[in-house]
C-alpha cells in the first residue's frame, strides 16, 4: 500500500511516498480502509522533531492522526465492530499512520462515524474534538453559565471547542481575525475579539476557564483574565512534571518539564488558578459521545480545504501556514 512517511526528523523537508505492507491486525484491532485523513499541526511537530522528548518515535514513521474509513477486517477479540462498518478514529500515540491506504487500530480507539457526515467531514473531527472534550469536559468540568475563553476560535480546535462549550451552556469569548467573525457567531461565540487590533486582557474579566493554544506570553496574559479558583488549560505548552508523570516519561523528562513550566505554575498558583497542560489522547468512548452531539447537530464540522492524497505535503504546508479556517483534510478514496 502507499503511505506518506518520514525517514528522519526534518522541519522543512517533505513526507516521502513509499510502498509499505498492509498492516497485520492483532486480536483487539480492526483494519480500516482509509477514505479520508485529517491533517494536524501535531503531524508537523512530530516531523520536525519538536515532540521527540514526549513522543519518542522510531523512524521511518507513517504520519497522520485522524481517519475516517471502512472496516475491512476484525481481530478475533473485537466485540464492537464488524466488517463494513463506517468508522472514524484518532489512533493512539505510537499507533498512528493515517496518511496511507490502511491502518490497524485498537477497537477501543474507534467509534462509528456520525451518520450525517461525509468521510471528509468525519476525518476532520477526532483529534480536535477529543482535545476540546478532554479540556472542557474532563479537566475543566465546564458548566452552564460559566465563562470560557477559547483562543483562536477559527482554528481546528477552536471551531469545535466553541460549539462544545455552547452545548454545555457556557458563555464563550474567543480571539480571531475580524474576517472570521461571521463564521464564529454562527458557531455560537458570544464575545469576539480581533487579535490583530484588540488586547483581550483589557476586555475579558473574571473568567472561569481558559483554553490556551498560543504562546507563553498569551498564556500569562490569560491567567490575568481568570478569577481565583479558575482553570487554565494549555494545549500548546509548557508541559508540566505532572504531565510527564501521567504519560510515564523517564525521570529526566519529568525534571526538564518541571523546570520549563516552573514560571507559569508559580504565577498561576499566586493567582489561585489551577494550571494544567493537556496532550489529548485517543478515546473511542469519548468519540462515540461526540458522534451523538454531531448527530444532534450540536456540533458541526468546519472543513476549510480538502486535498487529494497525492497532495498530502501541500495539505501539511497549508496547515503549517497557521491560517486554516477549521480543518484541512486529505481524501484517499471516493465513497
Ligand atoms: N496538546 C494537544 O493535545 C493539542 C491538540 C490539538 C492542537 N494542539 C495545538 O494547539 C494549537 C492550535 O491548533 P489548531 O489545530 O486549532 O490550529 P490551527 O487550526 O492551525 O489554527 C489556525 C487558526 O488560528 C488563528 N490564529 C492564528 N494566530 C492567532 C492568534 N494569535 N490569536 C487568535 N487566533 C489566531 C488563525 O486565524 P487567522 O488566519 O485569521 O490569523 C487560523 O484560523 C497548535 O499549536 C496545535 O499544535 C494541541
Amino acid at each position: 500500500m502507499k503511505a506518506f512517511r518520514i525517514n528522519k526528523y526534518d522541519k522543512k523537508g517533505d513526507l516521502q511516498l513509499a510502498d509499505v505492507p498492509v498492516p497485520i491486525i492483532k486480536d483487539n484491532e480492526v483494519l480500516v480502509e482509509i477514505h479520508a485523513s485529517g491533517v494536524n499541526l501535531l503531524d508537523s511537530k512530530i516531523k520536525s522533531g519538536e515532540f521527540k522528548l514526549i513522543l519518542p518515535y522510531k523512524l521511518p514513521l507513517t504520519l497522520g492522526h485522524d481517519v475516517a474509513g471502512v472496516i475491512t477486517q476484525v481481530g478475533g477479540q473485537v466485540k464492537k465492530f464488524k466488517v463494513g462498518d463506517e468508522v472514524y478514529s484518532r489512533p493512539a500515540d505510537h499507533h498512528i499512520g493515517t496518511f496511507a491506504d490502511y491502518i490497524a487500530i485498537n477497537e477501543k480507539d474507534v467509534a462509528l462515524k456520525p451518520k450525517n457526515l461525509t468521510m471528509e467531514e468525519a476525518a476532520s473531527i477526532p483529534l480536535v474534538a477529543l482535545t476540546a472534550w478532554q479540556a472542557l469536559v474532563e479537566i475543566a468540568h465546564l458548566k452552564k453559565d460559566q465563562k470560557v475563553f477559547i483562543q483562536a476560535g477559527s482554528g481546528g480546535v477552536g471551531t469545535i471547542a466553541i460549539q462544545l462549550a455552547k452545548h454545555l451552556g457556557a458563555t464563550v469569548a474567543t480571539t480571531a481575525s475580524e474576517k472570521s467573525f461571521g463564521m464564529l457567531k454562527n458557531l455560537g461565540a458570544d464575545v469576539l475579539i480581533d487579535y490583530k487590533k484588540e488586547d483581550f486582557e483589557s476586555i475579558l474579566k473574571d473568567y472561569d476557564v481558559v483554553l490556551n493554544s498560543q504562546d507563553n506570553k498569551t498564556l500569562e496574559k490569560s491567567l490575568r483574565i481568570l478569577k481565583p479558583g479558575a482553570t487554565a488549560i494549555s494545549i500548546s505548552g509548557p508541559p508540566t512534571g505532572d504531565f510527564a508523570k501521567a504519560i510515564g516519561a523517564p525521570w529526566f523528562v519529568k525534571l526538564i518539564l518541571s523546570l520549563i513550566s516552573y514560571g507559569i505554575r508559580k504565577k498561576a498558583k499566586k493567582l489561585g488558578i489551577d494550571y494544567s497542560f493537556l496532550l489529548m489522547r485517543a478515546d473511542g468512548r469519548q468519540l462515540q459521545e461526540i458522534s451523538k452531539l454531531i448527530e444532534q447537530i450540536a456540533i458541526k464540522p468546519v472543513v476549510d480545504k480538502v486535498f487529494p492524497f497525492d497532495q498530502t505535503n501541500e495539505a501539511l504546508k497549508y496547515v503549517e501556514s497557521g491560517h486554516a479556517k477549521g480543518k484541512v483534510v486529505v481524501r484517499k478514496r471516493e465513497r
